[in-house]
């Protein structure tokens, strides 16, 4: 008990950083679950943001007057900071920026997939991915020829690893897989992926996207070869994603976009390209967001993320007992107790997207859809869910308050 009680967080404290969290809507406060989508950004990155704007905006990399110096120190250095945050050594040359996670693997499906892949070669995906990840490579081994497989997801939701050690052959180049589902709150042991992958020399692409924000996450420990998230999920600004890669790896490869900021030297006939991580930042860079991730990523690290972990997983597995105190309701993936922070719903007789909106008659915001992974759900047979997603600062009351909007739109439809 008494650990419990240590490493609880001071979730009323944690609120008050969050002002958009007191936001009512017809009298009724904000319940706010949607953190798998995006989540709430706390003063102190906002303060981050206006403090750049305010003091020190100015293109980074270009001017030697004062302002573009301060810019270039602390955009650089972000990259050292987020780099640091997911244990790459090779702190900036290991770590680059990008738009979203979505934007991190295609960077990598086309300045690596373009020129590694073609007929008889493989990329081996499971049936949980994203969109983000799905369609990429999917469309990449059309242009290519290359085989798209995918490893099983079994009926409790968990990745079939026999399935997996039977798909990943000499003929796979790339396994790219998903560490915490954002639809079955599945968290995947990647690391055992890459082991897979590696014995037969493919690379491993994980989708870090929920989990980087609320565990820790060591990608050398995983040995993952290209590791990707978003900024806007875990406390950060919008317009910003992470792409970690293996050094060698990424000096090996090509650019994926091509422009001012990320060249050496150029002629009319050709040009040679910029030193990690700025050959794959073409262009003017995310320089506010960057400075600001790096501030979330302070803000996260002070309060801890095994903490912010075990608060997660307590929420969702709280959610996953309420919800399912009446026998019509489906949540989809593993058990309570071994789970992300999410639970994905359907409530017999209620269509999910109806629901959302009862629950929102309530201030409660849940997404319904199919979360970016329309060919899961057709496995699990229904064309959308409910999907409630927790962070640091939501309580076991807003669980509370969600389990009875539910039982509202239960019995309108019972009507
Ligand atoms: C697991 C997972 N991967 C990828 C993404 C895509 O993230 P973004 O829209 O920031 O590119 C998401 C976002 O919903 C996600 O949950």
């Amino acid at each position: 008990m008494e650990t419990q009680q240590t490493d609880a967080l001071d979730v009323e404290r944690i609120r008050e950083d969050f002002p958009i969290l007191q936001r009512e809507f017809d009298g009724t406060q904000l319940v706010y679950l949607d953190n798998a989508a995006t989540t709430q950004t706390p003063e102190q990155v906002v303060e981050t943001i206006c403090d750049y704007y305010r003091n020190y905006n100015a293109n980074v990399h270009r001017g030697i007057h004062h302002l573009s110096q301060e810019a270039s120190v602390a955009y650089e250095e972000a990259h050292d900071r987020l780099a640091e945050f997911v244990g790459a050594s090779g702190e900036r040359e290991e770590m680059v920026f990008t738009k979203n996670t979505t934007e991190s693997e295609n960077l990598v499906a086309y300045a690596w997939g373009l020129e590694e892949l073609g007929p008889g070669d493989e990329v081996v995906l499971t049936e949980m991915e994203h969109h983000a990840s799905l369609v990429t490579w999917q469309q990449l081994g059309k242009k290519t020829g290359a085989d798209v497989k995918y490893i099983p997801v079994d009926e409790r939701g968990y990745l079939d690893m026999d399935a997996a050690a039977d798909l990943i052959t000499d003929d796979t180049k790339m396994v790219s897989a998903v560490h915490v589902s954002n639809t079955l709150g599945t968290v995947n042991p990647v690391g055992e992926l890459a082991d897979l992958a590696h014995d037969h020399d493919a690379y491993i692409f994980v989708d870090g996207a929920q989990a980087v924000p609320n565990r820790p996450v060591d990608v050398e420990a995983i040995d993952a070869d290209f590791y990707a998230f978003s900024g806007h999920k875990m406390a950060g600004p919008t317009g910003i994603g992470c792409l970690y890669g293996k050094k060698h790896l990424l000096e090996e490869m090509e650019p994926y976009l091509y422009g001012g900021s990320m060249i050496r030297k150029v002629t009319y006939e050709d040009s040679t390209w910029e030193d990690l991580p700025w050959k794959f930042e073409a262009g003017t860079p995310v320089i506010a967001q960057g400075v600001a991730l790096a501030a979330a990523v302070d803000y996260l690290e002070d309060i801890g993320m095994e903490r912010i972990q075990r608060h997660e997983e307590r929420l969702a597995e709280y959610a996953y007992d309420r919800l399912t105190e009446e026998g019509d309701v489906d949540i989809y993936g593993p058990p309570g107790d071994d789970r992300g922070g999410l639970v994905s719903f359907n409530v017999d007789g209620v269509h999910a997207h109806d629901l959302s909106s009862i629950v929102n008659d309530h201030a409660v915001a849940i997404r319904a859809g199919d979360h970016c992974t329309q060919p899961l759900h057709d496995k699990l047979g229904v064309a959308a869910s409910a999907r409630a997603s927790f962070y640091l600062y939501n309580t076991r009351e807003e669980v509370d308050k969600l389990v009875e909007a539910v039982d509202d739109a239960r019995q309108l439809f019972a009507q």
